[in-house]
């Protein structure tokens, strides 16, 4: 029996990039998929490649950021798949510039979409999960949320407040058996990275002792590895996917 047999998994943000190779690993590992994205078009094709693993996949329409979209979607997928065992908050967002060209739009956008879509995804869900009692949660951080990165005060501090949100809601849902962890990827090549300047991109790989870029597989390895029963007795913690950069 695979590890993720009989489980059914969210995965935000899973139309491209990691979240797709997030929801492809989680059905690899036996998890029936609800995919949720803004760009609900998109999300074909993730959905194409869950089913093809022999797994069932729905989309669903959902920008994290909005709460009454978030508590119709969740209640939709609850209704759909029965019962929720895995939520991995993967929708994310950048905004890059220096703190003094930085709009207040900048910095809010991108904290209601990465740090205030995963608490209003986690707490639609978790209400779930804690009367299951039992679940696992993912938020999907950043290296720069723990080692700050100039340009991006935006982005690392919304990446710190997901750290901080996974260690507090992991002693918060401890005793009805939901766990919460976070994976925090360095430089990872994807649509978001494609974006950076050469220089940007030859300054990160400067600092990957590994001396290249993760591919999102090896994000969503690290993720289906918290979501099963093998990381039964791991919550509150933050692990490094990023080739060694930070401890
Ligand atoms: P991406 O830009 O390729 O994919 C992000 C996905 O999130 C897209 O499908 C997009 O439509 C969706 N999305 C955006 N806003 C949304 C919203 N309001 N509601 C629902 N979905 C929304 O990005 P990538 O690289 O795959 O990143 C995924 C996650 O990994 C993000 O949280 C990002 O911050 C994080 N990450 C990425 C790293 C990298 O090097 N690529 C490094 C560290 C963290």
């Amino acid at each position: 029996m695979k590890i993720l047999e009989n489980k059914v998994a969210i995965v935000t943000g899973a139309a491209r990039g990691i979240g797709q190779a997030i929801a492809l690993q989680l059905a690899a590992d036996g998890a029936d998929l609800a995919l949720g994205d803004v760009k609900v078009e998109w999300l074909a094709e993730t959905a194409e490649k869950v089913r093809a693993l022999g797994r069932r996949a729905e989309c669903y329409a959902m920008d994290v950021a909005n709460s009454a979209v978030v508590n119709e979607v969740v209640t939709q997928m609850a209704a759909d798949f029965g019962h929720l065992d895995v939520l991995v908050n993967n929708a994310g967002i950048t905004r890059d510039t220096l703190l003094i060209r930085m709009t207040e739009e900048d910095w809010d956008a991108v904290l209601d979409i990465n740090l205030k879509g995963a608490f209003l995804v986690t707490k639609a869900v978790a209400k779930i999960m804690m009367k299951q009692r039992s679940g696992s949660i993912i938020n999907i951080a950043s290296v720069v949320g723990v080692m700050g990165n100039p340009g991006q005060v935006n982005y690392s501090a919304s990446k710190a407040g997901l750290i901080a949100m996974t260690r507090t809601l992991a002693k918060e849902l401890g005793s009805r058996n939901v766990r919460l962890n976070a994976v925090a990827p360095g430089f990872i090549r994807t649509a978001m990275t494609d974006k950076l300047s050469e220089q940007a991109k030859e300054y990160m790989l400067r600092n990957v002792p590994l001396g290249r870029p993760g591919e999102p597989e090896d994000v969503a390895k690290a993720v289906a590895f918290l979501a099963g029963d093998n990381a039964s007795y791991i919550s509150g913690q933050t692990l490094p996917v990023c080739g060694g950069m930070i401890w």
